[in-house]
């Protein structure tokens, strides 16, 4: 499979993030708890050097819980704080208060031992695009917290939420792109919808899905679609066609329908709970 890849605005992104993160004291950085490594861009860890850091595996509702707790240990032995989250629905987003001041206890002594007190420790979010990070900033926020860019008149220069008298946070996300230099994680990333489907084939795609499903979640395709999973991958999605009444011209099969169906099936997390990455897969590699 080929892939294209635009880069575009990303770098006045990047510029406008390595100016913002000047400002904070702690980088909250978002992932997909279904990939959570191939979801970040490795640059994170040199613009937040010396920053907090907490990791949040958004999206958590949509990736098997078994392997959300063992990736929470896999970044917490890194050094991260960690919360599960589902922005969508709020889920975790009652304990992230309380972990904010955890994750920036260090920094919280050293204003007080300069005699510095009530300080608000000051946050932003990043993450790549999609990855939920509007949607976990109003769910922290909530409505009770109106946007300094709201108001008339204010518009120039940074804009804060104040979440609470400790919290602030900086109400621009900063957008990183994903990075991937090996095809299994542009792959994982097309899955989720991180890369255009107008830059894959989508039927292709499909058939990867499938490959994938198969091997990690035996099961699973049968069980929604009524389909035999001992076949080859395309085989099965002609299978999906046919069951689904996917159909051009009335009868041929459409297979790109399906593909289609399949993806959206599996990104709006009605084939169940899946993970696409699994930490075993980077203990191995981390430290080299
Ligand atoms: P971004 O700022 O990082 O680009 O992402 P954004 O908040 O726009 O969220 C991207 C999509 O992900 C949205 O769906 C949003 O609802 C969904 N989302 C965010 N957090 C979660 C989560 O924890 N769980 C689930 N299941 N979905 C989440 P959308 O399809 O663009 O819109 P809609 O379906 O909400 O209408």
């Amino acid at each position: 499979m080929h892939f294209q890849w635009y880069p575009g605005h990303m770098t006045k992104a990047k510029r406008m993030m390595q100016e913002n993160i000047k400002l904070i004291d702690l980088v909250i950085e978002l992932v997909d708890a279904r990939l959570p490594v191939s979801s970040r861009n490795p640059d994170i860890d040199e613009l937040g050097k010396n920053k907090a850091r907490l990791i949040l595996l958004n999206k958590a509702d949509l990736a098997e819980e078994k392997w959300n707790d063992a990736w929470a240990e896999y970044f917490k032995k890194k050094g991260y704080s960690v919360v599960k989250v589902n922005s969508k629905r709020g889920g975790g987003i009652k304990s992230i208060q309380g972990v904010i001041q955890e994750a920036c206890k260090e920094k919280i002594e050293r204003d007080r031992k300069r005699g510095i007190l009530n300080r608000p420790v000051r946050a932003m979010v990043v993450g790549i695009p999609n990855v939920g990070k509007s949607t976990f900033i109003n769910a922290l926020a909530g409505k009770a917290c109106a946007k300094t860019g709201n108001k008339p008149g204010v518009t120039k220069g940074k804009q804060w939420i104040r979440l609470n008298k400790n919290v602030e946070l900086l109400d621009t996300p900063g957008i990183l792109w994903p990075k991937f230099e090996d095809q299994t994680v542009g792959l994982r990333l097309a899955f989720i919808g991180s890369i255009k489907d107008e830059i894959l084939n989508t039927e292709e795609l499909g058939g990867e899905l499938i490959r994938f499903l198969v091997q990690s979640y035996p099961g699973v395709l049968q069980e929604k679609y009524d389909v035999s999973e001992s076949q080859d991958i395309y085989a099965c999605l002609e299978e999906i066609a046919k069951n689904r009444h996917c159909l051009v011209r009335g009868s041929e099969l459409d297979m790109e329908k399906a593909a289609r169906l399949l993806l959206d099936d599996f990104r709006n997390g009605r084939i169940g709970r899946i993970t696409l990455e699994f930490p075993q897969d980077y203990e191995e590699t981390d430290g080299e």
